[in-house]
């Protein structure tokens, strides 16, 4: 089937990208923040984990889906996982430079605060120049665990939040390590977790979630360069994957304010 079937009209929306579902967590938040502006999101299940993935395939992944987002109208991209921008936000910013992008990174400076931390994020971010510098910069001086929680995404993808699946794997990971104060969701899949995560610890440790910080720079970006939305149109989520879609329509049903303006969840999008 040729690709231009599925390629939406989205003149003016924000295109959100991430490998799974994680991403939804990113694009909840913007949609709680602005809630005129429409949405294309592009999940590219069909090549997850990226955790699991080399750096240049989690770049060519990126960028042909950036690439898809663009032709779509899309008018700013969220790189709306922190896998993707830990290697690739650099290429597509050189490669688009008219493009505003929003990336996602492990949210170590709030944590600095904290006397103990712990960071969740996938093996390609923890071994990311741009995660080691930030680290280096802000947490130097203080204890830091990390986890590349191996299987924790297809799990996510998998199990809804409050699984006993989930618990388990929670409880067995945070038993190998001392009670952190404070936990860095470093990858967009954990805050669909972030209950199970207290529950687990308990409600004394910070869960830092980077979504409403990235909801609000989408919302500079846009106000910066005059692209807010300020006509009167019918706001339109539209939901494309690379594989199934069956975790993404069983997300949305938890994601009220996604769920209230989507319209189409469409699966097998043939980006090869
Ligand atoms: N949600 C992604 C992230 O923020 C990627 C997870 C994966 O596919 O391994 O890192």
């Amino acid at each position: 089937m040729s690709q231009h079937i599925y390629l939406p009209d989205h003149t003016g929306s924000i295109g959100v990208f991430d490998s799974g579902i994680g991403g939804l967590s990113v694009a909840n938040a913007v949609s709680g923040l602005l809630p005129a502006e429409s949405l294309l999101y592009v999940s590219d299940n069909a090549h997850a984990p990226y955790g699991a993935r080399t750096d240049d395939e989690v770049r060519a992944y990126s960028r042909r889906l950036t690439e898809f987002l663009l032709r779509a109208g899309a008018k700013l991209i969220v790189v709306a996982c922190n896998t993707a921008t830990s290697v690739a936000i650099d290429d597509l910013r050189e490669t688009f430079p008219a493009v505003p992008f929003v990336g996602l990174e492990p949210a170590v400076k709030p944590a600095a605060r904290s006397r103990s931390v712990a960071v969740l994020a996938t093996a390609v971010t923890l071994r990311s120049t741009r995660y080691r510098t930030l680290r280096e910069t802000y947490l130097a001086d203080r204890p830091v665990w990390e986890s590349a929680c191996p299987g924790l995404v297809d799990l996510i993808e998998t199990h809804p939040s409050g699984s006993p699946v989930i618990r388990e794997y929670l409880t067995e990971l945070f038993a190998t390590t001392d009670q952190p104060d404070a936990v860095v969701l470093g990858c967009t899949h954990y805050p669909l977790i972030a209950s199970d995560i207290t529950a687990v610890l308990g409600p004394d440790v910070r869960v830092i979630d980077p979504s409403g910080a990235a909801a609000r720079q989408v919302q500079r970006l846009l106000e910066e360069r005059g692209l807010t939305e300020n006509r009167d149109v019918r706001t339109i989520y539209d939901f494309y994957c690379t594989g199934g879609s069956a975790p993404l329509q069983r997300t949305l049903l938890a994601l009220t304010a996604l769920n209230s303006h989507r319209r189409w969840v469409v699966p097998y999008l043939p980006l090869n």
